[in-house]
């Protein structure tokens, strides 16, 4: 909705909507659609509030003065995405790690695994690797996860990766010993345990830039899982995202999409026989 309410303008501008909504594609490639009006205001709102502003207007000029480095304009990243994750997301994913994924790679030989998982919000996804791995890979084999997102709050939630016992019945039971849980002033939550997280590197990587991801020793990925953020990309965001990742798997390499999304038409050279399963060879 574009009109003033309450003396104040927070409900927001078409003009403004277009400014936000232009630079937030430019900078990270979300897509935001014009129904999603009211949700970018009450979103954009908390943060002029806090400045002291009276409208979006007035956060809108702001922004126009800031460097395009600048701290407020990560804020402005920050509040724009969608952050929603779960432990063991999209099981079927995961069993397909374990019935297939593993058995294949291990045949080639290798006895190092590494994996991006690339829009890893608050951690859940990447831990969820870790369990995975830790306990389905044979004990010689070692792995890595890089970590990474364009939204530096998420990351640093992921970083210290504390999450409520309320989310516990999310992992099954099988990976409980792998967990290390909270007693006293923090019996209220639990983490994962420390031999697992130091297989995670976390690092603030935007998909929708030129750059490749930062590898290690510039080796790169058997595995990419990059899940449930296409659907905020149009099929520019799609394709370059899509090559990127491409480019940063090895001759091998698998990716793995959310359910509810597609590489649209946009696959390039990947090969896909179902839905969000993508293969090299
Ligand atoms: C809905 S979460 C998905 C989390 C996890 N992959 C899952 O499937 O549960 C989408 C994440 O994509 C991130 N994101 C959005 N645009 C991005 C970009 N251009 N580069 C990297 N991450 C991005 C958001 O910050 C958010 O944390």
């Amino acid at each position: 909705m574009f009109t003033e309410t309450h003396g104040l303008k927070w409900s927001i501008e078409k003009d403004d909507f277009l400014f936000f909504k232009d630079v937030l594609y430019k900078k990270s490639g979300i897509w935001m659609k014009e129904v999603k009006s009211d949700l970018m205001s009450s979103r954009l709102r908390k943060r002029a509030v806090q400045l002291g502003m009276r409208s979006l207007h007035e956060y809108r000029q702001l922004l126009e003065t800031e460097a395009d480095d600048s701290m407020e304009w990560q804020v402005f990243i920050n509040l724009l995405t969608t952050n929603k994750t779960d432990f063991f997301r999209e099981p079927d994913h995961y069993d397909y790690l374990i019935h297939q994924f593993i058995p294949e790679w291990l045949k080639l030989g290798k006895t190092h695994l590494n994996v991006w998982s690339c829009a890893s919000s608050t951690g859940e996804e990447p831990y969820t690797l870790a369990m995975v791995f830790e306990k389905h890979l044979p004990s010689e084999i070692t792995y890595s996860i890089l970590a990474t997102d364009i939204d530096t709050e998420v990351l640093a939630r992921a970083r210290n990766g504390v999450y409520s016992k309320n989310r516990l019945w999310e992992i099954p039971a099988e990976y409980s010993s792998l967990l290390a849980m909270g007693t006293g002033e923090v019996s209220e939550w639990f983490t994962v345990k420390r031999k697992l997280r130091d297989r995670i590197r976390f690092v603030q990587h935007n998909l929708f830039s030129e750059e490749l991801p930062p590898f290690h020793n510039e080796e790169k990925f058997d595995l990419a899982l990059c899940r449930n953020v296409l659907i905020y990309f149009d099929s520019e965001g799609i394709e370059k995202t899509a090559k990127k990742i491409f480019q940063s798997t090895t001759e091998n390499g698998v990716l793995l999409i959310g359910h509810s999304e597609s590489l649209q038409g946009k696959k390039g050279l990947w090969k896909t026989k179902k839905p969000s399963y993508y293969f090299k060879t």
